[in-house]
């Protein structure tokens, strides 16, 4: 087979979703077509084809997303299909390849992305970086703690999502800072948020939402659908589906999930992708009854170590040489001297001895402050040479709160 590799110009725009829908087996609508080309950067396209046959495609959305301590820009990896009559063959390896080096290229040091299983991109340098959390919480399981705070300043408003986006946005904004993880959102990916065409809707109906404010304005937002239903003996047997709640404070927190948990009608609630440390697991006056399960969030990549790492703070200080093991972006393999302190951070190419061994995977997986490296080293994926040179790298990699998306991209 013969590749070759070049972005996918937007003529080709009807050959790019063909082959998103073959790759995903689905069928994509034409709303949500138009959606997605909004949010495509054509230029940051990478298609392979084989003649004029597109057969396998990936993109970058240029984002700005949070790390400890500030935002940083960061490559957000998106539309990755191989038509299936190609697969196995070595064309995602060959974008990947030609991906990561494009990125280095353009100075993005970090790159970011969901992975629609968990089994693919450890082989190209990505780790996983945070999680998420899904709840499927009963009426009978939904009261709050005597603790939860209430703040008599506050009130609920019933909005539409599109006469509140401004409110959403401001909130968003607020948030974004907060949390390693959130990247900022373009128009066109609000648009893509508030989307509420009929197949979009999943048989649940239109996209509900609530404001949660003061007089000095909003203070967090609730978007969710809600599946009305009764049982065979008319008892309400309706399921409220969240698709997002901020709060930008305790008070409004706890408001907004005591109104989606208490809504009339309601017998369950079903939360996707909620941050693996919810707040709500300690508002709930039963946490047992969110029925948590769990997934994978955001995949990391460093893409260039010695300038990813100074671009973030350290929870704590730093001295360790760490030998950096990455057969797919080269110029990363090496030993470096990482140190931080309250001055900042550096990464230099050292040919002293390594305190620890670890793939790129662990740096990623690291990077955002979410995943300790001692459950790491004891499955062998980090090796120390140093005594303590693991922990020391953890403690300073360490950041809270946790890191989350929370929005596929
Ligand atoms: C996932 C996908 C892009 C892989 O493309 P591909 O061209 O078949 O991948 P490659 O041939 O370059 O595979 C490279 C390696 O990854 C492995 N691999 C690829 N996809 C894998 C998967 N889904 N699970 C486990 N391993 C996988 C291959 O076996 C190969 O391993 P090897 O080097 O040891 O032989 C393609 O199967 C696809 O389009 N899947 C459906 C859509 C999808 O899930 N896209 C990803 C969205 S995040």
């Amino acid at each position: 087979m013969s590749l070759s590799l070049r972005p996918i110009t937007e003529k080709e725009w009807s050959a790019w979703i063909t082959l998103d829908e073959e790759a995903f087996g689905n069928a994509i609508p034409p709303h949500r077509s138009e959606l997605f080309r909004r949010n495509a950067e054509f230029d940051r396209s990478l298609g392979a084809f084989e003649g004029d046959l597109l057969v396998g495609a990936t993109a970058v959305c240029s984002f700005t997303m949070t790390v400890p301590g500030g935002p940083i820009p960061v490559g957000g990896v998106t539309s990755v299909g191989v038509l299936p009559s190609h697969r196995r063959r070595g064309v995602l390896s060959a974008l990947m390849t030609r991906q990561l080096a494009d990125l280095r290229e353009r100075g993005e040091a970090v790159a970011a992305l969901y992975a629609s299983e968990a089994a693919i991109y450890g082989r190209f340098g990505y780790g996983r970086a945070a999680d998420n959390l899904f709840f499927d919480i009963p009426k009978h399981g939904a009261a709050l703690a005597g603790h939860a705070p209430v703040d008599p300043a506050l009130r609920l408003r019933v909005v539409t999502p599109a006469e509140a986006r401004t409110a959403f946005e401001k909130v968003f904004e607020a948030a974004l800072d907060s949390r390693p993880g959130l990247y900022a959102r373009t128009p066109a990916r609000w648009d893509a948020v508030l989307s509420d065409h009929e197949a979009d809707q999943g048989g649940a109906g239109p996209l509900r939402a609530v404001v949660a404010e003061d007089d000095g304005g909003p203070r967090g937002y609730a978007l969710f659908r809600i599946k009305q239903g009764f049982t065979p003996h008319d008892v309400p047997d309706g399921e409220l589906r969240l698709k997002e709640l901020f709060g930008l404070d305790p008070a409004a927190y706890a408001l907004l999930w005591r109104h989606v948990l208490e809504r009339d009608l309601v017998a369950r609630v079903k939360a996707w992708q909620r941050p693996s440390d919810d707040p709500l697991i300690h508002l709930l006056a039963e946490p047992r009854h969110l029925n948590a399960g769990w997934l994978d969030d955001l995949w990391i990549r460093l893409v260039d170590v010695e300038r990813a790492l100074p671009a973030r703070r350290y929870s704590a200080p730093v001295d360790v040489v760490i030998e950096v093991e990455d057969a797919f972006c080269p110029w990363n393999a090496r030993r470096w001297r990482l140190t931080a302190d309250a001055s900042g951070a550096r990464c230099v190419p050292t040919e002293d001895p390594a305190d620890l061994t670890l793939p790129v995977t662990v740096l990623g997986a690291a990077y955002l402050g979410g995943r300790p490296l001692a459950a790491l080293q004891a499955a062998g994926v980090v090796r120390e040479s140093r005594a303590g040179a693991v922990r020391e790298l953890s403690v300073a990699m360490s950041w809270e709160p946790a890191p989350w998306a929370g929005l596929i991209f």
